[in-house]
């Protein structure tokens, strides 16, 4: 073979990029779910920009959602993490916000998807992805804009990682005149069994007592749910102090806050969750725990132009 001193080297190969989160749209452009490369997902419904899916990377559920919630935009989805907005339960003596439903319509009223980000990732096990959705008064319909007549926008990021959950509501006030409301995440955590659960975080903290003629009391330690909890706390270490939740003693939940200043703690235990027609199986109430972060207790003053932000992020 005859030795060419400048004979062409083979080009050193380009590494790939790495494996990036893959987001589909499903379901005739209702559903949007997302899979990192390193095996976590989550998936959103348009309707209620309700999420209903988050898995580990091992393919195990993180939220309860009920086997009878409907996901065909019927109605507000019994489970996962659907967002109360403008009133949490229903508010008769608040003249702006007493004609809505119970939770207000956010959770009811088909939200945007806006798009996508994707995190500057250095390999396949530190990916992650945004999912951006957007509700304003200019979607909702009629009926609705006549119960609540304010023009607004909603801007909610899901922030999918290896480690956590995060979702963040933006509230911008588009009008002329100030709105108030209320905002809450009303997250349904699975959990393998309601009697083996302690929520750490709350110690020393006021809460409204929903089952017991909303006394105003103080949390003693730990909670541990043995009947029909429903609780309004705002926790006094404030919302970097994460919200624990612990099944046989070992942490399965961490629920840190920002700018949200309320938590509730809902189980409906036997008789409410008979009663709850979606509410499926029956028994469901013992693998699951709301923590649910917002600001509920009073109302949220916006001005015109003004926006407020809010955020929870959830791990293990
Ligand atoms: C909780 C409230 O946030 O949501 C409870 O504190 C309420 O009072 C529960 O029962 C479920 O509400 P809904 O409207 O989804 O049945």
């Amino acid at each position: 073979m005859v030795d060419r001193p400048n004979r062409p080297v083979a080009l050193a190969t380009t590494p790939g990029l790495p494996p990036q989160p893959q987001v589909n749209i499903s379901h005739g452009n209702s559903r949007v779910s997302a899979v990192l490369p390193s095996g976590e997902s989550v998936e959103v419904l348009l309707h209620g920009a309700t999420i209903t899916s988050w898995k580990d990377r091992f393919g195990t559920q993180k939220l309860w959602l009920s086997d009878a919630a409907k996901l065909d935009g019927t109605k507000a989805v019994r489970g996962g993490i659907p967002l109360v907005f403008p009133v949490f339960g229903t508010a008769p003596d608040h003249a702006a916000t007493s004609k809505l439903p119970q939770h207000g319509f956010a959770r009811n009223s088909r939200w945007e998807f806006l798009g996508k980000s994707s995190s500057e990732s250095a390999g396949p096990s530190d990916a992650s992805v945004k999912l951006d959705f957007g509700l304003s008064s200019a979607n909702l319909d009629d009926q609705v804009k006549s119960l609540w007549p304010y023009t607004f926008s909603l801007i909610y990021s899901v922030t999918l990682t290896p480690e956590n959950l995060s979702t963040n509501i933006v509230v911008t006030n588009d009008g002329n005149e100030p709105f108030e409301f209320q905002v809450l995440l009303h997250t349904y955590l699975r959990i393998k069994d309601i009697a083996k659960i302690q929520v750490t975080g709350l110690d020393n903290s006021e809460y409204v007592d929903k089952v017991d003629g909303a006394q105003t009391k103080t949390q003693a330690g730990a909670v541990s749910i043995t009947g029909e909890t429903d609780r309004v706390y705002t926790p006094a270490g404030g919302p970097s102090v994460p919200v624990v939740v612990e099944e046989d003693g070992e942490a399965v939940f961490r629920v840190v806050r920002d700018n949200l200043k309320d938590v509730v703690v809902w189980n409906p235990w036997t008789d409410k969750a008979a009663g709850i027609g979606d509410f499926e199986p029956k028994d469901g109430y013992k693998n699951m725990i709301c923590i649910e972060a917002g600001s509920v207790n009073g109302w949220v003053t916006l001005d015109s132009k003004d926006a407020f932000e809010g955020a929870q992020t959830i791990s293990d």
